[in-house]
């Protein structure tokens, strides 16, 4: 598969259009963000990194590809359309799973049949799933960035639930885990983040599959800026 192929094609389709005002790489140097009234959330802030994630599947992977979602598309980041946009031209499926059925139902109507969307919990859904998995998303419990360890759990069991399923080299993406605090919406008005070190480890969904796979697996990290992307391995 020609990765070059795939930038262009969702540079031309459906890739979010980059919006300079939220945290975002200029020729490879971080900006942070800035949220207010009159700038859209979440239009594209994982647009570099989604969009790298599939160059790498397709350059390693070959079709059909199945790709696995925990939390899908309703008015944000559109991450389902994407794959099931991707799924569509390159062969292969989606399942993603989501726990809120007006979600759900909001997100089946966007996708083609290659993409089934499910209701349900996504650990009790991925602990009966069977199909080995070349990339697996995991976008669903949200997170408090400061407080709560909730979500971190949750994605690691989700996680832990389809490892068995994992191929060498099976992708692992995981959203809203942010490498440092100016990936944070309002990074440059917030002054309170000004007393975090540079360094701040935060909760985020992936905190706990990140100290899994870089301390028990030899999984290769190949991308953290606000999501982070794992080369599974063993
Ligand atoms: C951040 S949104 C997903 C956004 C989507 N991936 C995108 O990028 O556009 C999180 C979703 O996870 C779902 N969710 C929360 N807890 C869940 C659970 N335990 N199991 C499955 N889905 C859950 C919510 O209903 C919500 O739709």
């Amino acid at each position: 598969m020609n990765s070059k192929r795939i930038s262009e094609f969702f540079n031309a389709s459906s890739a979010p259009t980059s919006n300079e005002s939220l945290a975002h790489l200029k020729d490879g140097t971080l900006i942070s963000g800035y949220v207010g009234l009159d700038v859209k959330f979440y239009t594209h802030i994982n647009c570099p990194s989604m969009l790298y994630t599939l160059e790498y599947l397709s350059s390693k992977h070959s079709s059909p590809y199945n790709i696995v979602e925990t939390g899908c598309s309703s008015w944000g980041v559109s991450s389902t359309l994407l794959w099931d946009t991707f799924v569509s031209e390159f062969g292969g499926t989606v399942d993603s799973i989501d726990i809120n059925m007006q979600n759900v139902e909001h997100a089946r109507k966007a996708v083609s049949e290659n993409t089934t969307i499910h209701c349900s919990d996504s650990v009790d859904f991925l602990l009966d799933y069977r199909k080995p998995i070349d990339l697996l998303y995991l976008d669903s419990f949200d997170c408090d960035f400061f407080r709560d360890n909730g979500s971190a759990d949750h994605h690691l069991k989700e996680f832990k639930a389809v490892e068995n399923l994992l191929k060498e080299s099976s992708l692992i993406l995981i959203d809203d885990t942010p490498i440092n605090k100016h990936w944070l919406d309002n990074a440059m008005q917030r002054k309170d983040y000004d007393y975090l070190s540079e360094t701040h480890v935060f909760y985020g969904k992936g905190n706990k599959i990140y100290s899994y796979l870089t301390q028990q697996t030899h999984s290769k990290l190949l991308l953290h800026t606000y999501q982070c992307l794992f080369e599974y391995y063993p």
